[in-house]
């Protein structure tokens, strides 16, 4: 029923455990999971879960936190990662100007690289943006492609430009959050036809769990939010963001 298009069970915090993670998300009808990388290990460890389980999928990239050291050797192995049918996209990747761990140039040729590869896969990419919304759409607008804005804190209005380039906006535990306008402003002007839901767990943990570890069995919490907000049963809030997530992932 539902598909968490972001989680971290390849992340320190999660990974000891993974097999708990799984079993917790199955018995709560997630049934699709979308493990990403941040940087090598990550993206290895996404790479054989995604081989171990048939419906868990993997992204492989290194992020803008991650990028300072990455050398040619290393997109060239994210590159050959993506020769997996198993891994369906490139990511995360993107800018994030709020850490600022990385000089801003060197997130763009990195960021820049890896959308290169990712269109000579034809596989979409799954975008990190922080604090970076403008440079990171001129960035899309620039080199084209497609794919997925994990974790999307931007305005409705930024939402919509995205959106026109061939993106789809996926929502994360800040919509369950009581004061965040922003976010649940997002999903009610947003058609549901251009959403997809995520954890991005460790991180993130939705309300009610706010402080607590988080995990793909959560996701749930975030269609029943969307579902509140659009006025909708959450069947059909599953149903669509599940049929979006597999659409651009191209999962038959
Ligand atoms: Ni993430």
């Amino acid at each position: 029923m539902y598909f968490d298009t972001h989680c971290h069970l390849n992340s320190d915090e999660l990974y000891d455990n993974y097999e708990l993670y799984i079993n917790n998300a199955l018995n709560h009808e997630v049934e699709n999971m979308m493990v990403v990388g941040y940087d090598l290990q990550s993206s290895k460890r996404a790479v054989e879960l995604a081989k171990q389980y048939d419906f868990i999928y993997a992204a492989v990239g290194i992020g803008p936190n991650d990028c300072l050291e990455t050398t040619e050797q290393d997109l060239f192995i994210i590159d050959e990662y993506l020769n997996e049918p198993k891994v369906v996209a490139l990511g995360e990747i993107g800018l994030d100007y709020y850490w600022d761990d990385v000089p801003r140039e060197k997130q763009k040729e990195i960021f820049q690289k890896q959308i290169e590869i990712a269109k000579k896969h034809d596989k979409p990419i799954s975008i990190h943006c922080r604090d970076a919304y403008e440079d990171t759409y001129q960035m899309l607008k620039l080199h084209g492609h497609r794919g997925i804005m994990h974790c999307y804190s931007g305005s409705a209005e930024m939402a919509q430009r995205f959106i026109a380039l061939g993106y789809y906006i996926s929502l994360a535990g800040p919509v369950t959050f009581k004061n965040a306008r922003v976010p649940k402003d997002v999903a009610e002007k947003t058609g549901l036809e251009y959403l997809l839901i995520e954890t991005d767990c460790p991180y993130l943990t939705p309300h009610p769990f706010r402080g607590k570890l988080n995990e793909p069995a959560n996701v749930v919490y975030i269609a029943q939010e969307i579902a509140k907000l659009k006025n909708m049963e959450i069947e059909d809030v599953a149903r669509m963001t599940t049929f979006n997530a597999k659409t651009i992932l191209g999962i038959k």
